[in-house]
């Protein structure tokens, strides 16, 4: 067996002079890799963690022994996770290891494996980062140009890892605008698959940029082997399988290389984005909460705390803003007991005020003749009504009719040569972020709204648009190739310098609807908007896909009216609650056109919601029956890190006579423990037979309890062919 040969401690930073086979552990799994110096740097297990009688045997019990970050040239053939032209004009690279060291993080240890290519002064270091207290590892290159003239690079992946035949199917979302995050199942044929992204903006309306792998066939949520792998980029992505003629699914993922040639200067690093691996043996269920663990941890701001119950101004009143309306509204989500109003788009523009869409983006200063009195006023209102107040920007965008694009047509997108096209409204155009300018008017539409309004809690920033025009008025003429990475390495310095000075600020990420749901941006916000479309059904089925990747407290979930705004369709005024309140509960309507019965209702739901907040948000997650499965009914269930405690949701998507729906055994209890089950939202005449009564954790989950498949009621509010159950459990000592 090879083994590690010497290592030479220097303050904190070990380096390891010769070594062969590389742990990288987390407290649960393990990724080995084989990296002798001057060898190649070989893939060889990932998974639990070996016990030191396996580790010895590994090797010879067969394992990939696959390049962990293929380069193109000395083989030709196959897919590569790097692409290099040498300043020679070599289009062949060849790495070899040449040292290997680590270092300690508050919460992770980093080891780094540094490549030099044979010929060429070239190097990639490959990284990984492995946290102590979950289960996942991030990788991620440096690739760094040594040589006297710029090279270039052609492709340009994260990571890669090899996943061995064997009835595998690949889980990821898919969708489009308003159908975010459908989740698609299928098992790996040979060929290449691939899923990738080019709107050049927002990348999660299409697929997202994150995976699961059942290893041991048709996926399931409770048992099977799954990997999950997350890239952390908020632009262009590529990830491809490649199912070939040997014995593994080749897994690649990385910066989407399409029209992204990046001239690497002598010098120069150039870092990839972070790709994230998790592993776990509880299906899609524990690879799930392994990425929400993360995610609440490390991944996303102000991501151990729950969040605010708001009311969004869209839905209800559009652009159609001004200080009464506003003043309406924010009293009527405090009397029903919420805690923000968030003021969407329609506030701003003084030479071209934001009335419609064609005009006012970029000018992001109050319109005095809707609001006199400005956002303080508002800020103030808000507190007199004792709530919280936030507002809505775009601020990556510039419509053609504003001052902005008047005093600097310069800093928008457009191609060099030919006439340039133009988004929503038919004069959006984008900023180009590449443009350090831009990045510091963007830092700057933050910084004075901030300095101007220092209550103000909550911002949620917007993103309409694609980079339409391909061609930036900043980037020199040899280096226009560069754009779609230069904007998004714009886009996180600008978050960068928000961040470091508001930490606190509560910050959405949207990008018309659920565009911009990746983590790449999740670090600088707090929770994302996650569709447009907020009909009930739908969002059952795009929050049930996004929840393989998003823990709750991310996800923003209103409760809007009927008929929905995009379906026309007519759900229940509690169906539409208890799917929103089954993630980051908010409304988005405008409250003076619900009667006060309804009122009522939710004021009775926000109260209910605020005594499971912290279980559905900062629980674990536990799906239990799948809209997509076709059981006319779908259901999940969130858990407590103690297991005192628990929230379980119920929909039924098709009401049908006699229909063949499940019992409903829940998960994730404590078999020992006893639950006591109360109804929340109960709109039936009768109490269930069950409310108040207590049952053990294991009869729960090896038994569990019959839904009423309809309800049973007088209320004509509630009259409806609309079926839903929350159920809140509590231990019983
Ligand atoms: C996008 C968002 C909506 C709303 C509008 C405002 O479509 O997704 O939520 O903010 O912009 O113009």
């Amino acid at each position: 067996m090879k083994k590690i040969i010497a290592s030479i401690i220097m303050a904190g930073l070990a380096v390891f002079a010769a070594s062969a086979q590389i742990r990288i552990a987390t407290p649960n799994t393990e990724m080995i890799i084989d990296g002798e110096l001057g060898g190649d740097l070989c893939f060889m297990y990932y998974g639990n963690i070996l016990s030191d009688t396996d580790m010895e045997s590994l090797s010879t019990a067969g394992v990939p022994w696959n390049d962990v970050y293929p380069v193109y040239g000395i083989w030709t053939d196959g897919e590569r996770a790097l692409e290099v032209t040498h300043s020679d004009g070599n289009l062949s690279t060849c790495l070899k290891v040449e040292s290997v060291s680590t270092r300690q993080e508050p919460s992770a240890k980093v080891t780094v494996i540094r490549m030099k290519d044979t010929a060429y002064p070239f190097y990639v270091n490959v990284c990984y980062r492995a946290y102590e207290d979950v289960d996942m590892i991030e990788t991620w290159t440096e690739i760094e140009n040594r040589e006297k003239k710029p090279v270039k690079l052609t492709r340009f992946d994260s990571g890669s890892i090899p996943i061995r035949y064997g009835n595998v199917w690949l889980t990821h979302l898919a969708g489009s605008a308003n159908n975010e995050g459908r989740l698609i199942q299928e098992p790996l044929e040979r060929g290449m698959l691939v899923l990738r992204n080019k709107d050049g903006v927002r990348n999660t309306h299409t697929d997202h940029p994150e995976v699961m792998f059942s290893l041991d066939g048709k996926p399931l949520e409770h048992t099977g082997q799954v990997i999950g792998a997350a890239l952390c980029y908020s632009g262009n992505y590529e990830l491809r399988v490649h199912t070939h003629g040997g014995s593994y699914h080749e897994f690649y993922a990385g910066i989407n290389p399409d029209n992204s040639a990046y001239t690497l200067e002598p010098k120069e690093i150039f870092t990839t984005p972070v790709l994230a691996f998790t592993y776990s043996d509880e299906g899609h269920g524990g690879a799930s909460r392994n990425f929400h663990r993360w995610a609440r941890k490390y991944k996303l701001a102000n991501g151990t705390q729950t969040r605010k119950i708001l009311l969004n101004s869209w839905e209800g009143v559009g652009v159609h803003i001004n200080e009464e309306v506003m003043d309406q509204m924010m009293g009527d989500i405090a009397s029903m007991g919420g805690e923000l109003f968030v003021m969407d788009d329609g506030w701003f523009g003084d030479k071209y005020p934001r009335n419609n869409d064609r005009q006012g983006l970029g000018d992001w200063c109050v319109d005095k003749t809707k609001l006199p009195n400005g956002v303080q006023g508002l800020i103030s209102a808000a507190d007199s009504h004792g709530i919280k107040f936030g507002l809505w920007i775009e601020p990556e965008m510039v419509n053609t009719e504003s001052e902005l694009y008047e005093k600097h047509p310069d800093w928008v997108i457009k191609g060099l040569v030919h006439e340039t096209k133009h988004g929503r409204g038919g004069t959006q155009m984008v900023l180009d972020l590449s443009n350090p300018e831009v990045q510091d008017f963007i830092f700057n539409v933050v910084d004075k709204i901030m300095t101007e309004n220092p209550d103000l809690d909550y911002i949620k920033w917007d993103a309409n648009a694609s980079v339409m025009n391909h061609g930036s008025q900043y980037l020199p003429k040899d280096k226009q190739s560069h754009l779609f990475i230069e904007y998004h390495r714009g886009l996180i310095n600008v978050c960068e310098r928000i961040r470091a000075k508001y930490p606190k600020l509560t910050m959405q990420s949207c990008a018309t609807g659920g565009g911009r749901a990746n983590y790449g941006l999740m670090p600088y916000f707090d929770e994302f908007w996650v569709s447009d479309n907020s009909d009930a059904l739908q969002r059952i089925h795009i929050q049930w896909g996004t929840s393989y990747f998003y823990p709750a407290n991310a996800m923003a979930a209103h409760i809007s009216a009927v008929p929905n705004w995009i379906l026309d369709r007519r759900t229940s005024l509690k169906y539409r609650i208890d799917v929103a309140m089954s993630g980051r509960l908010g409304m988005e309507v405008q409250p003076k056109h619900m009667t006060e019965e309804e009122k009522d209702f939710c004021r009775k739901a926000i109260a209910e919601y605020k005594k499971i907040r912290p279980v559905v948000q900062l629980g674990d997650l536990y799906r239990l029956v799948s809209p997509y499965e076709g059981h006319n009914m779908a259901s999940l269930m969130y858990v407590s890190e103690d297991k005192s405690e628990a929230a379980f949701f119920w929909w039924k998507t098709e009401l049908m006579w006699s229909d063949l729906v499940p019992r409903m055994k829940m998960a994730g209890l404590d078999p020992d423990k006893k639950y006591v089950v109360h109804e929340l939202n109960r709109v039936d005449n009768d109490e269930l037979d069950y409310e108040g009564k207590t049952f053990t954790g294991k009869f729960l989950m090896e038994y569990g309890l019959e839904m009423p498949f309809k309800h049973w009621v007088d209320s004509e509010l509630h009259r409806s062919d609309w079926t839903s159950r929350v159920l809140h459990l509590t231990e019983c000592k």
